[in-house]
């Protein structure tokens, strides 16, 4: 859904900007965890580990979602399929082994979206295999494309759900079912000028370093290259306008934090995955590079939960899906070491 034929000459010229600044880790281990044959042109968008240690990949153009061994040459099982909707994006756990995950209406080959086409869906890994429950918590008739999903409040069952297209963050209660419009800057907006396939607001992510600190709502807007962030009150809406940590990147997609508020970036356009430092804003390449087609198309990493890989990202790219060098969705294990803090 991201490929970039809207994207304009100036992020082009950026991307030379951040391979000038980025140089390649040293003592990265990356180790291929699954890759799905490119004749069966699945393209991985977004993930989610249980507390298990399994992970949970959403594809894009195809509504179904698999679980994947965290081991090399894992395997994939089929979890479900979700009838009705062209793909799948976002993914959050909220009680343990209870995802939500969302649904929608994108044509694969114009990437024009069927507004209001989304949906947020409840699934309960607890039985799985066996018994995987699946339930719709909400439909979304205002919005554009639903993407990246991210926890404010476990008990009250409060996420954040990011609009592509309508540039706006939304808190959804998936207990009540009810949503409203809880960012809108225009830093998650669309940029100036944006065309009809551009997509802003992507991945969202809460962060507060100490529970005394200022919490803050993360995100990359796809289309104005940047991480920003937002401050945020307790119930969620904005307590002050949107600023940029990081700009001048090329198509930001979904990341993840560390406990020091290192951030840890896939660049769909890229085919790269980043780090930037907290402190410096310093950006190192740990897996990748624009001319990779290993790694075409990164597309969302989170880190493992258990002791053995809580260093490490699994890192998801869509593998190029319809364009001719297609690799394959696949997942990745990036051991980091003591670039992470956890
Ligand atoms: C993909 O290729 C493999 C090996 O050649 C073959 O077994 C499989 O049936 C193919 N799948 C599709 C969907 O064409
Ligand atoms: C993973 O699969 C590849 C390709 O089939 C094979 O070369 C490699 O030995 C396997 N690795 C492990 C650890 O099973
Ligand atoms: C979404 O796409 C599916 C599959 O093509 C179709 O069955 C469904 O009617 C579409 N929904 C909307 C709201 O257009
Ligand atoms: C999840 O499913 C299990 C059965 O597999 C059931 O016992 C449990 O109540 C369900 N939990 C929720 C929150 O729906
Ligand atoms: C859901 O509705 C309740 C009652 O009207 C309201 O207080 C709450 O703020 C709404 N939640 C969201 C996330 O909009
Ligand atoms: C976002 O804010 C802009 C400017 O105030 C407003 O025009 C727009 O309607 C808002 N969007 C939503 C979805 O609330
Ligand atoms: C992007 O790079 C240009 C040129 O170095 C610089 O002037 C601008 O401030 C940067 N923008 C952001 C948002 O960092
Ligand atoms: C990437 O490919 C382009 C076009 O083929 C080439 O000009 C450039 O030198 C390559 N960059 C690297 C780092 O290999």
């Amino acid at each position: 859904m991201h490929r970039g034929f809207s994207l304009s000459a100036v992020l082009t010229s950026l991307a030379i900007v951040v391979s000038l600044c980025s140089r390649a880790a040293a003592g990265i281990v990356v180790e291929t965890i699954h890759r799905f044959p490119p004749n069966e042109s699945i393209a991985l968008e977004n993930l989610a580990v249980r507390k298990t240690g399994e992970i949970i990949v959403t594809l894009d153009n195809l509504p179904t979602i698999y679980q994947i061994e965290p081991e090399v040459n894992g395997s994939a099982t089929f979890i479900h399929t979700f009838e009705g909707y062209v793909g799948l994006h976002g993914i959050v756990e909220v009680q343990p082994d209870q995802f939500y995950i969302n649904a929608g209406n994108l044509s694969l080959v114009t990437h024009i979206d069927v507004p209001g086409s989304s949906s947020v869906f409840h699934v309960n890994m607890t039985g799985f295999p066996e018994n995987v429950q699946v339930n719709k918590v909400a439909d979304f008739p205002e919005s554009g494309i639903l993407n990246g999903m991210t926890l404010l409040s476990r008990d009250e069952g409060l996420v954040y759900i990011a609009d592509s297209r309508v540039g706006v963050v939304y808190l959804l209660d998936v207990y009540k079912g009810n949503y409203s419009v809880a960012i809108n800057d225009t830093l998650t907006n669309q940029p100036p000028g944006a065309s009809e396939t551009s997509n802003c607001v992507h991945g969202v992510h809460v962060f507060q370093r100490t529970p005394d600190s200022q919490k803050y709502l993360y995100f990359t807007n796809f289309a104005q290259g940047i991480v920003g962030r937002v401050p945020i009150c307790e119930n969620g809406l904005a307590s002050g306008p949107a600023e940029v940590v990081t700009g001048n990147l090329t198509t930001p997609e979904d990341f993840a934090l560390d406990e020091d508020g290192n951030i840890f970036l896939a660049l769909f356009d890229d085919n790269d995955f980043i780090r930037i430092d907290e402190k410096t804003h310093e950006i190192t390449v740990i897996a990748g590079s624009p001319n990779s087609t290993e790694y075409k198309w990164a597309s969302a990493v989170e880190f493992g939960r258990r002791h053995s890989d809580r260093r490490s990202l699994y890192a998801a790219i869509d593998g190029g899906y319809l364009a001719p060098d297609n690799v394959g969705g696949t997942l990745f294990r990036i051991e980091l070491g003591d670039l992470a803090v956890v």
